[in-house]
């Protein structure tokens, strides 16, 4: 296998979210967010773990940078918390989250390492959820004050923006199916939730243009649907799961539409809307962020809600602990779909890495996650395919940093190059850490594609 190259601009970074890392929760004036009532609810989190403490980010995020600056990783993906800078959504800022914010922003630039700053990681703040939440057809225009106090603020020395981080997920988990904050289950209100999601990021955006001087974009989990086989429903199955899962955003970014699958989607539930209501949505960005973890092999199931559909398991394939298929080939696809389908927009991979169980520290002292070099040197490998074949895509940052709450399935899915202890919360740089540090280095990647 020759050796490949990253070109001298492309950025390697690295991802985290707040809630997953920070701890905290209610310190310095902050209030509730949803996922603070949802992991202190019995029965939601796994093992009632909650962001209580998480990494302690909060309070060791100069380690955690110094362990960057160590690698080399130049790049940091983080998010704020909305409920630590304006606790009511709306309204009166807390100096103390903003002071917070700044010292870490700072600190950051004064290690060399370029933020990345998401607005919006899934932690909507509790007082907004109280008037109905991303359901509240208002919710664009709560989002869009957000920003834009952040804009002002921040933007003079945070270079690049994400508005919001997965909208799918936010409606599919959050409002549809309930396994994540703030756990309700209803297509009628999903629906709802997946439109207003992308009203609050194109009113982030139209504010941004106006006193914003750097890039902004959204991050999009994307998942490449295969049909399980050549029979009409197999296949019909997947085009509706693209349908649900992918293009019920990417359409209305790119395109200012929504796809036509969706109205039999969603049936009864389903909102037809004027085309005036996209126009919003499609402003240009200045670049997607796709977070990509598994492609979907898709059978027909008519028990599926909303999709008849349902993955099925591929006997040939690996998969990671969270049970997604490891599937680099489907990585570089997608980022060549987007460069077909999409008119070429210029792609950060605002999150690609893996969940897969560590080996304990051996007597070295190190923590020798061959697996996760193996698929992390995998899907880099399918980067420079997809730019080789002309994709525009600049950047990767690694999910994640830190071994971190996984959500509602709590402390137990490790998807961190850096280990964390989750009982002393001590950090210790895991081999595919040191990997990492010297394909920075190095901008060359050795390993074999799995
Ligand atoms: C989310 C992360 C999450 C990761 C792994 C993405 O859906 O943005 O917050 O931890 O996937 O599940």
């Amino acid at each position: 296998m020759p050796t490949r190259s990253f070109s001298d601009t492309f950025c390697f970074g690295a991802s985290t979210a707040a809630y997953q890392i920070e701890g905290s929760p209610l310190a310095d004036g902050a209030s509730m967010s949803i996922w603070h009532r949802f992991s202190h609810t019995p029965g939601r989190v796994a093992r009632a773990e909650t962001g209580d403490v998480a990494c302690d980010h909060y309070r060791r995020y100069p380690e955690d940078i110094k362990i960057m600056q160590s690698l080399g990783i130049r790049h940091y993906r983080l998010s704020f918390s909305w409920s630590r800078l304006l606790p009511q959504g709306q309204g009166a800022v807390n100096p103390q989250g903003f002071a917070h914010y700044d010292r870490l922003i700072d600190m950051l630039l004064a290690h060399d390492i370029m933020p990345m700053v998401t607005l919006y990681h899934w932690d909507l703040p509790a007082a907004l959820d109280d008037r109905g939440g991303w359901v509240n057809p208002e919710s664009e225009h709560w989002f869009a004050e957000y920003a834009q106090v952040c804009f002002k603020h921040f933007d003079d020395r945070v270079a690049r923006w994400v508005t919001i981080n997965e909208p799918w997920v936010i409606a599919d988990g959050g409002y549809m199916h309930g396994v994540l904050a703030p756990g309700h289950k209803s297509a009628y209100e999903a629906i709802l939730v997946g439109h207003h999601l992308m009203r609050a990021h194109g009113r982030a955006l139209e504010r941004y243009r106006a006193l914003g001087r750097h890039q902004i974009g959204i991050a999009l989990n994307l998942e490449p649907k295969v049909p399980a086989s050549n029979s009409e429903k197999d296949i019909y199955a997947a085009r509706v799961a693209d349908a649900y899962m992918n293009r019920q955003y990417l359409d209305p970014l790119f395109k200012g539409q929504a796809p036509s699958e969706l109205a039999e989607v969603f049936k009864d539930a389903w909102v037809e809307r004027n085309p005036e209501e996209y126009k919003l949505i499609c402003a240009p960005i200045d670049f997607l962020g796709v977070n990509y973890y598994t492609r979907g092999v898709t059978t027909y199931d008519p028990s599926g809600w909303p999709v008849p559909a349902r993955s099925v398991i591929q006997p040939d394939s690996a998969y990671t602990d969270t049970g997604w298929e490891i599937c680099p080939s489907a990585f570089s696809d997608l980022l060549l779909r987007i460069k077909h389908e999409y008119a070429n927009p210029l792609v950060y991979i605002t999150e690609n890495g893996t969940a897969l169980r560590d080996p304990p520290v051996n007597a070295a002292g190190r923590i020798a996650d061959n697996h996760r070099i193996a698929y992390l040197s995998s899907h880099l490998h399918a980067v420079l395919d997809a730019i080789e074949q002309g994709a525009r895509v600049e950047g990767y940052y690694v999910w994640s940093l830190l071994d971190n709450l996984e959500w509602a399935l709590g402390y137990s899915k490790r998807f961190g190059i850096v280990r964390v202890d989750p009982q002393d919360q001590n950090r210790t740089i895991k081999d595919s850490g040191y990997f990492y540090q010297q394909l920075i280095q190095s901008r060359q990647l050795t390993q074999s594609p799995q």
